[in-house]
């Protein structure tokens, strides 16, 4: 958690589908803090807190449509308004809250077994659904195999992760493009791995 000044400010905003605030929270605190500290949602992971690592990745749904935003170095004031999704946002719960279907990125990052200790997962699992989300919206067309591999290299290539686990995470959310209805590969583009 990083340093704060002690001048509060009312802070209202959507996340996860869900309505928080007015919270009165300090005026010049990141989000990540003010998710961590006052809202209860602990799992956006405080990495290097510089902008650097993306594992503190958050999900802005605006008028540009959905993108990432790194909450480390984004005061919560900033997000006075808007609707954002967070890494509790994806899975589907019940009514009493037990877990009922994880989304299609968070279950493939596990038949993949994309992480090892996970700490960088939230971001990924943010950054590979706003790929998705981006792709999905796109007019139907062809695509070169190395395209779309291209595509999510450059969507997940600014996340670090310490334990290396890359490549079983680009080859989930590249498994995940290539099933998209809008996203038709050529045949002979097909090259093996
Ligand atoms: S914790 Fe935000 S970019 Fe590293
Ligand atoms: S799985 Fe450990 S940092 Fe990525």
């Amino acid at each position: 958690m990083s340093q704060s000044s002690l001048r509060l400010k009312p802070l209202t905003l959507r996340i996860n589908g869900r309505s928080y605030g007015p919270v009165e929270v300090p005026d010049d605190m990141m989000l990540v803090d003010v998710l961590h500290e006052y809202l209860g949602l602990t799992g956006t992971r405080f990495g290097c807190g510089q902008g650097v690592c993306r594992a503190c990745t958050v999900i802005v749904d605006d008028e540009q449509g959905p993108r990432e935003v790194r909450s480390c170095v984004t005061g919560a004031h900033y997000f006075e308004g808007k609707a954002i999704r967070t890494v509790e946002g994806h899975a589907k719960h019940g009514a009493d809250g037990a877990l009922q279907e994880l989304s299609a990125v968070q279950q493939a990052f596990l038949d993949h077994f994309s992480f090892q200790c996970g700490y960088c997962t939230p971001g990924f699992v943010n950054a590979a659904t706003v790929l998705l989300e981006r792709l999905g919206k796109q007019p139907a067309r062809d695509y070169e195999r190395e395209e779309v591999r291209a595509l999510v290299l450059e969507a997940l290539n600014p996340h670090l992760c310490r334990c290396t686990g890359y490549v079983r995470y680009y080859q989930a959310v590249e498994e995940l493009a290539l099933k998209l209805p809008n996203v038709r590969v050529r045949a002979a583009a097909e090259t093996p791995r």
